[in-house]
């Protein structure tokens, strides 16, 4: 029995249990703008695992302008500058053992004004390898433990569904169906190339430990299967959102319709607008990273290294 029970563990497991949190990534983490209407996940997390949290992620970022160049500060040309300055001149000290690195990007280098409107020249590719960097460029000075989060599937997000409506984030023509092919593909070869890059890069990085947290396979289970995850007080909604604005098409007039969803009946829905999850699907997501952080095992979470 118990040799059985041996057999069926996992072959890489690993359990660090750490103490500091240091976030990348965009708005579906920075602390700062709030994407979900609410708390956001990584204080959710510090708070459930009794984290010091490190936020540099922000709101609007891609991994690098000089991929998908967007007037937000992007991974590589502003939030790992500010880690290193402040880490350099002894502003912040975090043991390599006892820090989890988390990054999750990819929603703004993938969509509007980027590669799904085809608004610059970069390639799925290139985005996937800039992920992959970030790994590279803070494991030379000195990090060790990484947990790359991958893209949600945007195309059940308003903004990419094939019922979207002109909102916030784009009111120009557009045929809805083909936006949300087109960005399901690039989401799903995305998934897959930086994990193909990861375990590429596992050889370079010795002593790292690296984890894969499926965010994909996460929230489309919390699509899925809402009842399991989502408590709030109205019927369960994963379609809308908790403030969904109807604008005029680009260049009509009208006035902007908005519907909001208040107090509890907001854990009923997904998403918080037409691209940002809730703060209930925020606070599953901290669960998760609470749980990896504690060294647990955690369901959506693979350890490559
Ligand atoms: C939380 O973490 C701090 C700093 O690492 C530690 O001093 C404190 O004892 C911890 N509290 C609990 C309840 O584990
Ligand atoms: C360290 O660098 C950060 C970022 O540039 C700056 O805000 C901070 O004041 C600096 N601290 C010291 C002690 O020099
Ligand atoms: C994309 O590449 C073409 C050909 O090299 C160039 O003319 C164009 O300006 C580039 N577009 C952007 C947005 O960089
Ligand atoms: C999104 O894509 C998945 C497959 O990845 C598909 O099962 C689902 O129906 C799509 N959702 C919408 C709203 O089109
Ligand atoms: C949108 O694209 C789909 C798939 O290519 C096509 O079947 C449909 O006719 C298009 N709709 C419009 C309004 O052009
Ligand atoms: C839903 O569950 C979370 C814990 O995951 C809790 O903080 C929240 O208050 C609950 N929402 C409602 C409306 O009960
Ligand atoms: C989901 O929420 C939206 C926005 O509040 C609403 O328009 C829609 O009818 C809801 N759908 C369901 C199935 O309850």
């Amino acid at each position: 029995m118990s040799f059985l029970l041996l057999l069926s563990l996992p072959l890489l497991s690993f359990a660090v249990q750490v103490k500091n949190l240091v976030t990348f990534g965009d708005s579906y983490t920075d602390i700062t703008t709030m994407g979900d209407g609410g708390t956001m996940w990584p204080v959710y997390a510090a708070g459930y695992a009794n984290l010091s949290l490190y936020p540099f992620a922000r709101a609007g970022a891609t991994c690098s302008n000089k991929i998908t160049p967007r007037p937000f500060p992007s991974i590589f040309e502003s939030q790992l500058p500010l880690y290193f300055a402040e880490k350099h001149n002894g502003s912040i000290t975090l043991g390599p053992e006892e820090t989890l690195y988390t990054q999750w990007i990819g929603t703004n280098d993938v969509g509007v004004y980027s590669l799904v409107t085809g608004s610059n020249n970069a390639s799925i590719v290139d985005v996937a390898g800039c992920m992959v960097d970030w790994v590279r460029v803070l494991y030379e000075d000195g990090a060790r433990i990484f947990l790359l989060q991958n893209m949600v599937p945007l195309n059940e997000t308003i903004l990419y569904a094939p019922y979207s409506y002109p909102n916030f984030y784009f009111n120009g023509p557009r045929n809805t169906t083909e936006w949300s092919v087109f960005i399901r593909e690039l989401v799903l070869s995305g998934n897959a190339l930086s994990r193909a890059m990861l375990q590429a890069l596992v050889p370079e990085v010795p002593g790292a430990h690296i984890g894969i947290f499926d965010s994909h396979g996460l929230f489309q289970d919390i699509h899925d299967n809402p009842a399991m995850y989502l408590n709030g007080t109205a019927p369960l909604n994963v379609t809308g959102a908790v403030v969904s604005c109807v604008y005029p098409e680009e260049g009509e007039t009208g006035s902007v319709q908005c519907t909001t969803v208040f107090g509890t009946d907001r854990d009923s829905y997904l998403w918080y607008d037409e691209l940002h999850p809730s703060e209930q699907a925020d606070r599953i997501v901290a669960k998760q990273i609470a749980q990896v952080a504690r060294g647990d095992e955690n369901k959506w979470t693979t350890w490559i290294s």
